[in-house]
């Protein structure tokens, strides 16, 4: 690696700008799996699993991808665990650099354990569906993510994931703007705005589908007896 990309990486705006980037192509994603996930209202269960069918054609091509993905996570998840151990050691080191950094610190405690609800939401969710499918222990992933979302237990933990997902965005977006230094008077209380719309857009996106699974199979069940 030639030594300035070290330089860069291991100085504070250098890993603001990787915590940046990395986090919006997160949030690119998001973007993408949530219109994939709008298939099971456009097409029901069978529209949801010509979806999933087509992005296992792309073979190698999604492989590739969700290495990138996967290396993209790990990348921001350990910048994030470095940045917090460095900010604790400056506080133990100078008990004043807490007393003027109050309200950041709070902040980024609050972005800390979002994160790593999210994480641990990330394991979960991986382990309920894309291991599955990927050894072929799931014929029908659209019939499988319906009875995930429509159990009890299964919809409250989706939802408080998606919580976590919503309150980590809310902040996360506009910090990654701003470490990208987008800021600016003129169009800054715009992206600001753009930032919160997006990251609440995305997660009642998501806590729609235990919403509609467990009431809509609620319905049916009422219905059925
Ligand atoms: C409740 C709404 C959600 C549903 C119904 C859903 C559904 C799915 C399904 C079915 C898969 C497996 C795809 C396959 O193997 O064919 C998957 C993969 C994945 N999901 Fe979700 N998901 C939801 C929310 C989320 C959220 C909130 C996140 C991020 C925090 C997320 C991140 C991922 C990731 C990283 C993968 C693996 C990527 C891949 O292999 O393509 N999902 N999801």
């Amino acid at each position: 690696m030639p030594s300035w990309i070290g330089r860069f990486l291991s100085s504070s705006v250098g890993k603001k700008t990787v915590m940046a980037l990395t986090g919006l192509s997160l949030v690119g994603f998001l973007v993408v799996h949530l219109l994939g996930n709008f298939t099971l209202y456009t097409g029901g269960i069978e529209g949801f699993n010509e979806y999933a069918a087509k992005l296992e054609d792309l073979g190698g091509l999604l492989m590739a991808a969700e290495v990138g993905l996967f290396a993209i996570f790990v990348i921001h998840m350990g910048l994030a665990l470095r940045i917090a151990r460095e900010n604790k050691r400056a506080r133990q080191e100078n008990y004043r650099i807490r007393a003027t950094m109050g309200n950041s610190t709070a902040a980024s405690r609050s972005m800390a354990i979002t994160g790593m609800i999210v994480g641990l939401f990330l394991i979960v969710h991986i382990i309920d569906f894309r291991v599955p499918t990927l050894f072929g222990e799931i014929d029908n992933i659209g019939e499988a993510v319906v009875a995930r979302l429509s159990s009890p237990v299964g919809a409250t933990i989706y939802l408080i994931g998606i919580l976590a997902l919503g309150l980590h965005l809310r902040h996360a977006i506009q910090s990654a703007f701003q470490s990208l230094g987008l800021e600016n008077p003129n169009w800054s209380p715009l992206l600001r705005l753009g930032a919160q719309t997006l990251a609440w857009a995305l997660a009642v996106g998501f806590a729609s589908f235990p919403i509609y699974c467990l009431l809509t199979t609620g319905a049916a069940s009422a219905a059925a007896n």
